[in-house]
This record gives C-alpha cells, structure tokens and sequence, in this order.
C-alpha cells in the first residue's frame, strides 16, 4: 500500500500557543484511518493545516503526490472534508448543495448529474435528495454532507469529529456510510475521540496528545503494546490497571486479589493504551 498523506516535522502556532509539535504521520492509501486523541490535542489543526486551510510555521505535507502548500490547488483536488460544524446550505435541498458543491469544483453539468444519480442511488438518498437540509435529523444531516464532499470523488475523504453530538441510531447510520465510501476505494482520515468509533471502524489509528503523535497502529496491535490482558481492579475506592501480555499471568495475578478488589479480567481496549501513554482519559 503506497501513502497518500506525509506529515512531516510539522510545527502550528497561534500566536504564542503551539498547536502541533513536529507532528509526523503518513496515511496509505485505500484506509480507514483514526485520529484519536483528547480535546485540544491538535486534531482538528491537523486536518486544517493538510486541507489548506490553516498556514503552518514548519515542515511539509504531501498529499498524493502534491506539496500542500506549494501546490495547493492539485492537492485541493483530491481532498474531501467535513467539518465539525456542517457548511451546507440549510435552506437548500441535498441536490441543491450538491449542484452548488459541483459548481465550486466546476465540474461539468453530464458529469455532476451522472454522479449525484450514482451516489443517491448507493447511498439510498431517495426521498431525501429534494428536501431542505434543515428539515433533515442530525444523522441525516451529516449524510447528506458527507455525500456532498464526495461529489467530486476526492481520494481522501476528512471527517472532523463526525459522531460528536449524535445519539447512538445516528452513529451507526453514519458508520455505515463512512465503511460504504471506503469501500468504494475512498481513504477515510476520521478524527474522534470516541474510542470505540476508532476501534471498531479503523484499519490505524494514531493517538495525538499535545500536537504529536504519541502511538500509531492496528488498533490490535496497539492493545498487544500494552499487554492483550488487562486486570482491573480497587484499592481504596481508586481503580487500578495492570496489563499482561499472557492470559495465565493474568490470572495468576487476578488471583492474588480479594473479593473486596472487585476484579475484572478482561481484554485490553484503546481506551487501556491511551491511558497508559498519556496518563489522562481521552475525551476529558
Ligand atoms: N484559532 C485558534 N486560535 C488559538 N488557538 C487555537 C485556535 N484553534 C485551536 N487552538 C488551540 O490549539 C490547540 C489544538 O486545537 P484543536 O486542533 O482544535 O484540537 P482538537 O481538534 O484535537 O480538539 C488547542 O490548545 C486549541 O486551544
Ligand atoms: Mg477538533
């Protein structure tokens, strides 16, 4: 697999606040990748700064093929992105967004009514496709701006925090769309910070705490760092961890315990390796 993304030592500033610290990272081609990490970590400046759409202090970022900053506009042109906060048009329709996104990448009218019949008809938009954005659920909001992104059929598709804020029907229906497009040959960059999303969606994940990548992986294999095996358990109502990389040693140890531990033996999640690099629980 060849990569579609390289980050290379890159360094953001807001003024005196530094945002990414020599941030390194490559995404391959064809992957659903996860970008996990607490809030304030730098993911969503990450996404920025590769979509060009925030400058950056040092380092470089090619884009398949295309230097972020130096060739913007070929870069531009392979990229999709979804933004935290939807920029659709609420008031218009989905095929209106559509036609207006078509308009920005000029593409030609054959070609962008070719495609919105294709992707209406893959993601079964049907009835959806002529009504305002704003009438739409949350879930479907976000659908609906997912499909727009995709009008152009970016190789990469970013997907800033997409699940924030939905109730769990929601999620699911968006997991699917994001695993269809990946399927279609689509590379997935998905920002989160929910543990379960990066781990029950992502082929990688990499973990960033304060602008730099702290672990990056199969979910996996990022578990087995740790040890595949985690014992949980109290001491003076505080809960404690401790990683195995065998199950019997695990064991073992769970069976030194008392009843009063309340022990738990149970397999390792990301949740466990995020911990155990950064100290603090993601999402707080
Ligand atoms: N426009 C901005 N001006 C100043 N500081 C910012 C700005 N955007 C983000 N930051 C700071 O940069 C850091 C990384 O933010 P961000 O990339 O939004 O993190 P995440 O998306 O992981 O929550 C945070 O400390 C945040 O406060
Ligand atoms: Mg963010």
């Amino acid at each position: 697999m060849s990569d579609i993304i390289t980050i290379t030592n890159v360094v953001k500033k807001y003024g005196e606040k530094t945002a990414l610290n020599g941030l390194n990272l490559t995404v391959r081609e064809g992957e659903l990748f996860g970008f996990l990490g607490p809030n304030g970590a730098g993911k969503t400046t990450t996404v920025r700064c590769v979509t060009s759409l925030t400058n950056f202090q040092e380092g470089t970022i090619i884009v398949d093929g295309h230097d972020a900053v130096k060739d913007q506009v070929e870069a531009k042109k392979v990229m999709g992105l979804i933004q935290q906060q939807i920029s659709l048009d609420k008031d218009l329709t989905i095929r209106e967004n559509m036609i207006s996104h078509a308009m920005y990448h000029m593409m030609n009218k054959k070609d962008r009514d070719a495609k919105i019949k294709e992707l209406s008809d893959y993601f079964d938009l049907g009835e959806y496709l002529d009504k305002p954005v704003d009438s739409l659920s949350g879930g479907w909001k976000k659908r609906a701006a997912i499909v727009c992104a995709a009008l152009h059929s970016p190789k990469v598709l970013f997907l800033d925090e997409p699940t924030s804020g939905l109730d769990v029907n929601a999620r699911r229906l968006l997991w699917d769309i994001i695993k269809l497009m990946n399927q279609k040959g689509t590379t997935i960059f998905l920002t989160t910070h929910y543990i379960e999303e990066a781990e029950l969606l992502c082929d990688r994940v990499g973990i960033i705490d304060h602008g730099k990548i702290i672990a990056l992986d199969t979910p996996a294999a990022l578990c087995e760092s740790v040890g595949k095996y985690a014992v949980e358990y109290m001491v003076d109502k505080n809960t404690k961890y401790k990683y195995f990389k065998d199950q019997d040693e695990a064991k073992q140890f769970a069976s030194t315990l008392d009843v009063s531990n309340n022990v738990l033996l149970r397999r390792t999640n990301l949740e466990d390796v995020f911990v155990e690099l950064t100290g603090t629980h993601v999402g707080v």
